[in-house]
């Protein structure tokens, strides 16, 4: 697999192209932003640990069956995907009230919520992803009212395995983004789970404690946010319970790991 020319650079995550036109690779950076970019910094090692919290995440959902771009982890910080159309849209889902939603609605934090809440927000960050409706991706063709349907399923399959596995592990599930994107093959197109889950796209709360293990240490200047995303990748069995938490460490380790196979 030959890595080509950059076809893309977001906020987390760069797009290389590959000599298979179907592929391409995704290189997860150290960037970290918020608030739609308004407060920015580089995390020495953060990219390493969502490469492979998420590569975890999605290889456990494709076993139960929910079709997603990952093809495989080629190295630390890369990993091979299918090329797909990214729907313009960022699934929220929200199992407790936390973050935004607790601004704009006047919702107390921690508010557990009777049942799992999807909120739509539309992926332009000119207009700061603005909270839109179904009726509005609809309307303006965004995606069509079947691949809407379809996505919603997935989303609840995902939701309730993924709630289980953080649960096993002592962790609660608080909310989430997901994105979708258009696979085309053999003249035929399917929705399926793109970009990447990880400590960054979710927010995730020891069990027991509260403490905070995702991005909110960024968002809130809580500090410690590499050993927080180690703690989870430990948790979840990707990292070895004797690894360092530095981010130093947590580079050396990837390697190693690849260079014993
Ligand atoms: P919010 O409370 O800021 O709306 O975030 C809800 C969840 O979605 C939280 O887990 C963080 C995640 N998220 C992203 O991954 N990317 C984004 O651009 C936004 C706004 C939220």
């Amino acid at each position: 697999m030959k890595k080509g020319k950059k076809l893309y650079e977001g906020k987390a995550k760069i797009i290389y192209a590959t000599n298979d036109k179907n592929l391409v690779i995704q290189y997860f950076k150290d960037d970290a932003t918020a608030f739609n970019n308004q407060k920015k910094t580089t995390i020495e090692g953060k990219g390493v640990l969502n490469n492979r919290i998420s590569e975890h995440i999605l290889s456990n959902l494709s076993q139960i069956g929910i079709k997603n771009h990952l093809v495989k982890r080629l190295n630390m910080r890369e990993q091979i995907i299918k090329l797909v159309e990214i729907i313009p849209i960022e699934f929220i889902v929200r199992n407790v009230a936390t973050g935004s939603i607790t601004k704009r609605l006047g919702i107390e934090d921690g508010t557990v919520l009777k049942e799992p809440l999807i909120e739509y927000c539309l992926k332009d960050d000119k207009l700061g992803d603005p909270l839109i409706a179904e009726e509005h991706i609809i309307a303006f063709d965004w995606a069509s009212k079947n691949e809407i349907d379809k996505v919603k399923k997935m989303i609840l399959r995902i939701n309730d395995f993924m709630i289980g596995m953080f649960r096993g592990v002592g962790i609660k599930l608080i909310d989430f983004k997901l994105e979708f994107g258009r696979l085309k093959s053999n003249g035929k197109q399917e929705v399926i789970l793109a970009d990447e889950i990880s400590p960054d796209t979710c927010r995730l709360w020891d069990s027991i404690t509260d403490k905070k293990l995702d991005k909110d240490r960024f968002r809130k200047d809580l500090g410690d946010l590499i050993p927080a995303y180690t703690e989870v990748a430990k948790r979840l069995g990707i990292l070895h319970e004797q690894s360092n938490v530095s981010a130093v460490n947590v580079t050396k380790l990837s390697s190693v790991k690849r260079k014993k196979k």
